[in-house]
């Protein structure tokens, strides 16, 4: 069969152009030297179509899911990538063509494939108590063997799950080894249903608690504190009249207003608290949060990425704002809600310029912390170029310190764009680590893997992977050591 030519869009175009190859490479060159600290797995995942749309426009999200894994052990660097072999990928490919039709709408799909699993599992690797499971948030997740890459299936914890839907972000307790992870449209499409589900360390389901969100939003991230979980929910909207009109799933409403939920991590559903905001705003990762006792009360701060809008260019144009993504205001800013006094809602602080795809170490995690790492694009390094589903690549990666203020930052220069970093733990406890991130450059259009000093950013890579072939831009990433790679559950 021919293949119909891809949508005319930048998620088509560039580094966004699919790939669709499945491929593995060992013993890498590398420039520089891998720091001897650094065994282990760095798992990614990215979206990358079998077969162009059946829809007219398409989105870089819609993408079927992919599994990357560089193995690094002994200074030597190993690559390979391949599907996840969801029930969709296995529908579309015996069809060879899409079947699957506009994002998040499942009644934009072709008959054929009605009540099928519809998640591509392209935007998180998650490792929890030894097994790999590739996730999305409109199903639950596939186990992925981290050996093989071989897809085992979808994970519902022996079919203890409730909720339809489990996120791309868990959120991870380092002291406990808990796993929290939630669940928006628990109950089916368009449905304001959360589920928040906490997973002790040896991998087993001890509660899932549900609660109404305000409206249906795209509640894509959380955070976990000590004792709280923390639902900011930001007016992106499903509507199941639109969605079954085959309209757009989600529409950003400038006039609606933000609101954040405060629950206790163990506690019910019903103990929900809702907390009013300013209209219009946006916002997809969190990077941390934490409690405060100061002057007889508990603080809680959440620190996160805010924007004015929608960042995604599609959600904009469904929603006709009229926007592009360099005029959009935004920064990583700190909100602090005084658990004493929760009808004053919040306060929002600057902390750092704008930017995504944060990240902290994760012994810092839901406690008082420092340092954190994201991306960002800055126009003064170059102008925007073709990359992942915002459509201008990040061009700088910075290293923040969210209690002084002090910003480090490397640029990385006109030509390339970064993926989400992910953080490496040094051995030493005096040591900040690692940071490791895909770096693509896009005059030669290859991709290398470039290890960072953590707490040196500005000083460049001291060591760069090269790859024989360009990556497809990722989503997220995770780092999982040698030790809880070679005790994985899948052998
Ligand atoms: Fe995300």
């Amino acid at each position: 069969m021919e293949k119909r030519k891809w949508p005319d869009s930048f998620d088509f175009q560039g580094f966004n152009e699919p790939i669709g190859e499945e491929w593995s490479a060992t013993d890498l060159p590398v420039e520089g030297e891998i720091p001897a600290g650094i065994e282990g797995a760095f798992f990614r995942a990215l979206a990358d179509p079998a077969f162009p749309p059946i829809v007219e426009k398409d989105t870089y999200l819609s993408g079927d899911g992919m599994v990357a894994r560089f193995l690094i052990r002994g200074g030597k660097v190993d690559f390979a990538l391949k599907y996840v072999d969801t029930k969709r990928h296995q529908a579309e490919a015996a069809a060879g063509r899409a079947l699957f039709g506009a994002y998040h709408n499942p009644y934009t799909d072709d008959p054929t494939v009605k009540g099928v699993d519809r998640t591509t599992a392209n935007t998180t690797p998650i490792w929890h108590a030894g097994r790999l499971m590739l996730s999305k948030e409109d199903g639950h997740s596939y186990e992925v063997n981290p050996h093989t890459l071989e897809t085992i299936g979808s994970f519902t914890y022996d079919g203890e799950l409730r909720t339809l839907t489990t996120s791309a972000h868990p959120r991870f307790d380092p002291a406990t080894g808990e796993m929290f992870i939630h669940g928006y449209e628990a109950a089916g499409p368009a449905t304001c249903d959360v589920a928040l589900c906490v997973v002790d360390k040896g991998g087993k389901l001890v509660s899932e608690e549900w609660f109404q969100a305000p409206y249906c939003a795209m509640l894509h991230d959380f955070v976990l504190t000590q004792n709280w979980a923390v639902f900011p929910v930001f007016p992106t909207i499903a509507d199941l009249d639109r969605m079954k009109a085959g309209g757009p799933a989600w529409v950003h409403h400038q006039d609606v207003p933000s609101w954040v939920g405060i629950m206790p991590r163990y506690g019910k559903g019903s103990e929900i608290q809702w907390l009013k905001g300013p209209n219009g705003l946006s916002g997809y990762h969190m990077m941390n949060g934490y409690e405060e006792e100061v002057d007889g009360t508990t603080l809680l701060h959440i620190d996160q990425n805010v924007m004015e809008t929608n960042i995604f260019p599609f959600i904009r144009d469904a929603s006709g704002i009229d926007a592009s993504p360099a005029d959009i205001r935004a920064a990583l800013v700190r909100w602090t809600i005084d658990l004493n006094d929760l009808d004053a809602g919040w306060t929002e602080k600057p902390l750092g310029p704008p930017g995504d795809m944060s990240r902290t170490a994760m012994k810092d995690q839901g406690r008082p912390y420092e340092i954190g790492y994201y991306a960002c694009y800055d126009p003064k390094v170059g102008p925007p170029l073709i990359h992942s589903v915002v459509g201008a690549g990040f061009n700088t990666l910075i290293r923040i310190n969210v209690q002084t203020g002090e910003l480090a930052a490397l640029a990385l220069g006109p030509d390339r764009s970064i993926n989400e970093p992910v953080h490496i733990a040094s051995p030493d406890p005096q040591h900040e680590g690692w940071l490791a991130a895909v770096v693509d450059t896009h005059s030669t259009m290859s991709s290398e893997l470039w290890i960072v000093e953590a707490g040196h950013p500005a000083r460049g890579a001291v060591a760069k992977v090269r790859l024989p072939r360009r990556l497809r831009p990722q989503i997220h990433g995770t780092w999982v050591s040698l030790a809880e790679f070679e005790n994985s559950v899948r052998k």
